[in-house]
């Protein structure tokens, strides 16, 4: 039953989001939530429809975090297209998403910086050890969101596997009440992961991306009969001929500690975890693989 009429709202401004979710609440109103940093892709929007089929409303931040960028010219360059993106929302539902686009000020006041956590050592393996600082920074802005939105659900996407699971910890050390969703990896049809920086790439960049997810689905097939050493090589060699991507980590790691795999086990879960540099854009991507 239609409670009453929604539409498309946008604020800026962490009290009137609080309240006028407060107000939703009170209506018994199911809230889901997607956090992003914004220039919205097709990854994004599935977040979103996953989001508006299991709540009543979905709030979708927009920010562009800086605390958790350890690159200062990634954080300059990252793309900001707030009207396009609220534009593209619209396209999904006019009535039920709400967006809060806040400034610095208003998520950190005058202190933009990152409180420091632990996550049972998942914050020390792959991003956590190429982009130090990085889950100080996503921790902090995720649990301010969360105490501000307060959603019964959160969704995040596989495409960042790591910060997935970083996610489902901080929810449970810190005894958030947000059930934690994660939602499979959105490609483009040559396979390449969606991402708000492949804008970035250029046209010879953009063509030879598609290698990543490519080497990720060979590596799928040849764990299946070869150590985790042995393809970890097989796809370094790989990249040594690729002229305009730079490998930075190829790593098999067990789903559940992300901790690199040594000997195999039928019980555990795997999944391959990649870095790449194309030109000055950095990409990431992973793969399950039992
Ligand atoms: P951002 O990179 O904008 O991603 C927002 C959400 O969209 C994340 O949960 C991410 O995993 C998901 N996503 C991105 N590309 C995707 C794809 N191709 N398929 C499926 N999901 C995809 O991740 C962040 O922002 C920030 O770290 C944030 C959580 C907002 C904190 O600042």
């Amino acid at each position: 039953p239609v409670k009453y009429l929604l539409y498309l709202k946008h604020f800026q401004n962490k009290t009137k989001l609080a309240s006028h979710i407060t107000d939703l609440k009170s209506k018994d109103y199911s809230v889901g939530f997607v956090p992003t940093m914004g220039a919205l892709h097709n990854g994004h929007l599935s977040l979103v429809k996953n989001g508006l089929e299991e709540n009543d409303v979905v709030v979708v931040s927009i920010f562009v975090n800086p605390t958790q960028f350890d690159n200062k010219d990634d954080l300059i360059k990252y793309p900001r297209t707030l009207e396009a993106d609220i534009a593209l929302l619209e396209t999904i539902s006019d009535q039920k998403i709400i967006v809060y686009a806040p400034t610095a000020e208003d998520l950190y006041g005058d202190q933009v910086e990152s409180q420091s956590f632990s996550f049972d050592g998942l914050e020390n393996e792959m991003e956590g050890a190429f982009r130090p600082g990085h889950f100080d920074g996503v921790g902090t802005v995720v649990k301010r969101l969360f105490e501000i939105v307060k959603p019964d659900s959160a969704y995040f996407g596989e495409k960042d596997f790591q910060q997935l699971q970083i996610i489902k910890k901080l929810v449970e050390l810190h005894g958030l009440p947000v059930n934690v969703v994660g939602c499979p990896i959105h490609r483009a049809d040559d396979g390449l992961a969606m991402s708000s920086r492949n804008a970035r790439l250029t046209p010879e960049h953009r063509k030879a991306a598609p290698f990543i997810y490519k080497t990720l689905t060979s590596a799928k097939i040849k764990f299946g009969t070869k150590s985790a050493k042995n393809v970890t090589d097989w796809v370094t060699k790989q990249f040594e001929n690729q002229a305009l991507l730079d490998l930075e980590y190829f790593i098999i790691a067990d789903e559940a500690t992300l901790k690199p795999t040594k000997r195999k086990s039928t019980k555990k879960s795997y999944r391959a975890f990649i870095a790449v540099y194309a030109g000055d854009i950095r990409l990431i991507d992973n793969i399950a693989l039992n």
